[in-house]
């Protein structure tokens, strides 16, 4: 709900526990930031915005100004004139000066929440939210500054996002537009943010905010593997169930700028947006910029609160796809079956093997095009390889099919080879700079997808593989960062919007394929888990998490992922052992019931592995099936930590309605003399009674919720259990 007070100049949004205050202030109109967090009162808030103290404000003491542009919380701060401060806003303008200062000058307030052209973003129906529209305006530049928060009544979230507009005659350069700042008095929170690397994504790292600008960033073209588009902001001694937390999390997959940043008054300025660095953007007369979304939290409930507004956002206002509901067939990929080592009968042996087991899709990954046998060749040549797939693609598919699975197919489409048909006809598609050979990485560049032609290319050699065949899931990989930032058509006023482009060329390909392919599993991947981030979500309903499937170092990385990501989101496999990124054995058993908490799959020739591990299959399967509802649309609940304690592991998914919950306990380090550990359950419901499988035994809410259950010791590492409690209803 949001509410203007006309008398205060004060703007109140309000979700279901917490309360977002905006202030007009002074005859200048500058739009200030009153208050974020636990919900309040309406009585009384105007009196939330500082504007009676010394230097404040202009009008009454213009001697000062420069002290008052250096203090005051702003909504949106410009640029150049009087905050010391990170700005949101630069340009450049026709004499070559980057200052800009938007105001107020008014307001809408509207049921819904509009898109925003070309980019992903949140949405709900008309009775799930309301708007606010603020119009700001640097009067000198003619430039028009839109401020848009969308405040939802299911969920504790204020998405914003801004759009500029060039009201001049003369052109003018946008150097940097963020999408959201927010200034608040220090207190004593703590920065939380996910940092990693290719086989290591989305670890949690917290540390002391000290003064001046801290920030976690991409400047490789995609969201990364290395940072993450997130910041939380904790309070001292925030655990999972207490303290207040506030996440922001920006719903794009290209650059980014996280930064939180501590002033001399020991006020915190949180800024999110687009990276300005190599971002220039030219908008001509009456021409629009639209800054994509971020989404803001605020929990009083700890990290727990916030990780499970994420999770219910994302399910409910961001995912689309018509999986995001359904259960998702168990796959089995070939990548670390075979690698590029494979033919028609090999993967049909698979295949075979696979639906004996109850597994039901067939992917096809990686090698499968052009002369692909490694990964120095053939990007860009998306023609079937017969020499592999003897009787071509139909063939196989249909072979699979008859067998009773579906198929799935792996692309890299926005990828060229040096060696390949596509650069030796088009050496100018690729992304490079006049007179330096692009870095390879991989072997391979990365198309310019900024050019229509290049799209379109793009488009039509992945769509007419899907026409061609039953295909019921494409994995849509991304395996190198962006370098070498040229395009050899944009001129030299273009080059700065490459990146930007780039990124809305991803975005643009995707809705045409889901919606010429409205039924297709659609799963993104970035040499695994670099570009899993909300804006891909908008468009598939799955993302590959990391190319390492070791179940120890899943449990790191899919404890950070699952911070912000609901576990339907998660792609997670079952692979062979000693494991192909760190060479670790662990128990089938386990790597099953981690590859559980996600979409669950195989990633191992079934041909092959132990017929111990390959007998458990079908077991794992009917687990899936009996637990897929509850791990798709339930409450997470963090319990402990390995990446904190060393020791073990464990979170639980409660159903909505508490009438079960799944815990799942992985001790990864057996350490001697140890008796059973106390492991308590949140979430349920204290009155209710639950039955315990395996086991038997029946149990009160309560006695779980605030006594635990005794985890006895197992023999080993790496040794896990499940358990599984059930309501119990009758006397
Ligand atoms: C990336 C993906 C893998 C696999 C390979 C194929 O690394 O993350 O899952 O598809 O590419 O080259």
């Amino acid at each position: 709900m949001i509410r203007y007070y006309e008398k205060e100049r004060i703007f109140k949004l309000d979700t279901p526990h917490t309360s977002y205050v905006i202030g007009i202030v002074d005859e200048e109109n500058f739009i200030g930031h009153a208050y974020y967090g636990p919900r309040i009162s309406d009585a009384g808030v105007g009196a939330l915005m500082r504007t009676d103290e010394p230097p404040f404000v202009p009008s009454k003491n213009n001697r000062d100004r420069s002290s008052f542009l250096d203090a005051f919380p702003s909504e949106y701060p410009g640029n150049g004139v009087g905050d010391y401060r990170e700005s949101a806003i630069e340009v450049l303008d026709a004499n070559g000066n980057t200052a800009v200062q938007p105001l107020y000058v008014k307001h809408e307030i509207y049921a819904g929440k509009p898109g925003i052209p070309g980019l992903p973003a949140t949405f709900a129906d008309d009775g799930d939210c309301e708007t606010l529209e603020i119009t700001a305006e640097d009067a000198i530049l003619h430039l028009e500054v839109k401020l848009y928060y969308t405040a939802f009544s299911d969920v504790d979230v204020i998405t914003r996002s801004v759009r500029v507009k060039n009201l001049a005659k003369e052109p003018i350069f946008l150097t940097k537009v963020m999408s959201a700042a927010l200034d608040m008095d220090a207190e004593d929170y703590e920065m939380l943010t996910l940092h990693g690397s290719w086989a290591r994504e989305r670890q949690i790292e917290q540390r002391k905010i000290g003064y001046g600008r801290q920030n976690v960033a991409s400047t490789r073209g995609e969201s990364s593997h290395q940072e993450h588009p997130f910041v939380a902001l904790v309070s001292e001694n925030c655990d999972q169930e207490h303290g207040r937390v506030y996440g922001f999390h920006f719903v794009y997959s290209g650059n980014f700028l996280a930064q939180v940043e501590k002033n001399q008054f020991d006020s915190l300025r949180i800024i999110m947006g687009i990276h300005p660095q190599d971002f220039r953007w030219e908008l001509s007369e009456g021409e629009t910029f639209f800054a994509p979304e971020v989404v803001l939290t605020c929990s009083q409930q700890g990290l727990g609160g916030m990780t499970r507004t994420l999770h219910d956002l994302y399910r409910e206002h961001l995912i689309r796809s018509p999986y995001k509901d359904k259960e998702r067939p168990i796959l089995i990929n070939n990548w670390e079956a075979t690698y590029f080592d494979f033919d028609t009968e090999k993967l049909l042996a698979i295949a075979r093997e696979a639906k004996e087991s109850g597994i039901e899709m067939l992917v096809m990954d990686d090698g499968w095009f052009g002369c692909r046998n490694d990964d120095n060749t053939s990007l860009g040549d998306w023609t079937v390889n017969e020499e592999k797939l003897a009787g071509g693609l139909k063939h196989l598919v249909d072979e699979v099919n008859r067998i009773g699975l579906k198929f799935g197919i792996w692309f890299e489409p926005e990828m060229i080879s040096p060696e390949s048909k596509l650069y030796r006809a088009h050496p100018d598609w690729a992304i490079a700079l006049p007179g330096r050979t692009p870095c390879r990485s991989r072997n391979q560049y990365v198309l310019d997808l900024s050019r229509k032609e290049v799209r379109d290319y793009v488009y039509e050699a992945v769509a007419s593989i899907l026409r061609s065949a039953n295909i019921e899931y494409v994995k849509w990989d991304m395996n190198r960062q962006l370098t070498d930032l040229g395009s050899a058509v944009s001129g030299a006023r273009g080059q700065g919007e490459l990146l930007h482009r780039y990124v809305l060329a991803v975005y643009e390909l995707q809705e045409r394929l889901i919606g010429e392919f409205p039924d297709l599993l659609l799963e993104n991947c970035s040499g695994g888990g670099a570009r899993f981030d909300p804006g891909m979500l908008y468009y598939s309903p799955q993302i590959w998490c990391s190319d390492d499937t070791d179940a120890v170092e899943r449990l790191k990385i899919q404890e950070g992922t699952a911070l912000i990501y609901p576990l339907s989101a998660i792609g997670a496999h079952v692979s062979d052992c000693p494991n192909h990124t760190v060479g670790r054995v662990t128990p089938f058993e386990t790597r099953g019931n981690v590859a559980l908490a996600g979409t669950f799959g195989y990633e191992l020739d079934i041909t092959k592995i132990p017929k111990e591990d390959r007998a458990q299959i079908p077991g794992q399967v009917a687990q899936y099936h009996k637990y897929h509802a509850l791990i798709q649309s339930g409450d997470y609940y963090r319990i402990a930590s390995y990446s904190k304690n060393h020791a073990y592991d464990c979170y639980a998914v409660v159903a909505k309605d508490k009438s079960e919950a799944l815990l799942t306990f992985v001790q990864v380090i057996n350490r001697p003399n140890y008796h059973s550990r106390r492991i308590r359950v949140p979430g349920l419901a204290p009155q209710k009674r639950y039955l315990l499988e395996p086991g038997g035994e029946i149990y009160y809410g309560d006695t779980l919720i605030h006594a635990g259950i005794n985890i006895p010791n197992m023999w080993g590492d790496f040794q896990s259990v499940r358990l599984h409690f059930t309501e119990v209803t009758e006397a």
